[in-house]
């Protein structure tokens, strides 16, 4: 096992923020992982995916776990359906493109999401009308204190709005090694509901209806890349926050006094989902920059670091925008990015 020292964590996180880490190892399969883990059993440290999802608040990390186990397998298969395990190192991207150039379905409206499979059931990934339970039929992992190797049912994951119980009840407790995924061969719907979709498929001259799964994630990708800004150029880990969710009652009063407001059903009964991106906005604040730290100019949910932000600076001014929505609307936006 090799065992890197002060290793430079600035490409390894999209927000792309100075850091550093005390001690490294990276892992590329099971067996390496649970020496990993055995190693630094008593001691805390960071397991990292594509570092898409995360922002350092301190530019000294002291011990990160960098997952690179890669590959996969169809496990099973009938004529509806096919289960294939992925590694978690694989990327997330790359794992859509090539389930939909062999015919396997569900994945495309999750297309052009950055980081990597591991974690694409920590908070549930999401997009334009689909979440990664949907396809998900289990979860393999290794849990980090008692070594031991576990298979987790979908049903078992408390999946819900950019949440599992990854992040909640077991924060920290597995690390993922593999997903097995659920996928469609036959009989696949497609979903274009999200207006963006049909409107996207229809100026490429598909009509939505009769668009293919490929041409689906086309339109996804198109999408994204006219909304979000790419990691590679200016750093950020896409949604800051997530979208709030209210009580009815406070929706009905909030659009009396915001007719524009846009709003959503929500999963949980009596509660409405509200647009951070829009409350951001409407509070004066896409756009702003404080040093190199800003709201970014074409989707306020997105904070970016614009070069030599640091990460406590991206913290300082997400706290301000926290606070200016809450002043204006009165609605509390929690982040989305896991802040370390
Ligand atoms: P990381 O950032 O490395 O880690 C995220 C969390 O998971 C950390 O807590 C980490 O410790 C943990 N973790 C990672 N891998 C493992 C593992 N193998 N075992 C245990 N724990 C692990 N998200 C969406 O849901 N929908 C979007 O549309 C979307 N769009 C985005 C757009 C942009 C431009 C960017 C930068 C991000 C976007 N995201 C989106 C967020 C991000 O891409 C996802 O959350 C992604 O799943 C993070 O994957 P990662 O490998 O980079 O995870
Ligand atoms: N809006 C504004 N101003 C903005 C941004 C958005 O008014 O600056 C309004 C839009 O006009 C629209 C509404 O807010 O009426 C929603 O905007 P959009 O459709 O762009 O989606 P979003 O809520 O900003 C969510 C997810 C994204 C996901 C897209 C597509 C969350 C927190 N974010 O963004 O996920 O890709 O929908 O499904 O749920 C992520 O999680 O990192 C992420 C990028």
């Amino acid at each position: 096992m090799l065992i890197q020292n002060q290793v430079d964590l600035k490409n390894k996180h999209t927000f792309s923020t100075a850091a550093t880490a005390k001690e490294f190892i990276e892992v590329e399969n099971l067996h390496q992982a649970e020496e990993a883990l055995r190693y630094w059993k008593e001691k805390p440290y960071l397991i990292l995916g594509g570092g898409s999802n995360l922002l350092f608040l301190n530019s000294r990390i002291d011990r990160v776990l960098k997952i690179d186990l890669q590959g996969w397998e169809p496990v099973a298969e009938t004529a509806e359906h096919i289960w294939v395990d992925v590694a978690a190192g694989v990327p997330w991207h790359d794992w859509v493109l090539q389930s939909l150039d062999l015919g396997w379905y569900g994945l495309e409206n999750l297309a052009l999401i950055p980081g990597n499979v591991g974690a694409s059931p920590m908070q549930n990934i999401g997009a334009y009308g689909v979440e990664v339970q949907e396809c998900l039929d289990s979860v393999h992992v290794i849990d980090r204190q008692t070594i031991q190797r576990l298979k987790i049912e979908n049903k078992d994951c408390a999946f819900a709005y950019r949440s599992s119980a990854f992040k909640t009840q077991w924060k920290d407790k597995y690390l993922i090694g593999s997903v097995r995924f659920k996928l469609e061969k036959k009989n696949h719907r497609i979903r274009t509901e999200y207006g963006a979709i049909s409107e996207e498929l229809l100026r490429m001259g598909v009509p939505p209806k009769s668009a293919t799964p490929k041409e689906v994630a086309e339109a996804v990708m198109s999408i994204r890349r006219s909304k979000l800004p790419d990691p590679k150029q200016i750093g950020n880990a896409g949604s800051f926050f997530k979208n709030p969710s209210v009580p009815e009652q406070v929706a009905k009063e909030l659009l009396k006094e915001h007719p524009q407001m846009p709003q959503y059903p929500s999963e949980n009964q009596g509660m409405v989902k509200l647009a951070a991106g829009w409350l951001i906005e409407q509070a004066g604040l896409k756009g702003i920059r404080e040093g190199d730290a800003g709201v970014h100019s074409k989707q306020a949910l997105v904070l970016v670091n614009y070069g030599k932000a640091s990460g406590e600076e991206i913290w300082n001014l997400a706290l301000h925008v926290q606070a200016e929505v809450q002043n204006r609307f009165g609605v509390v936006l929690e982040p989305e990015v896991n802040a370390i």
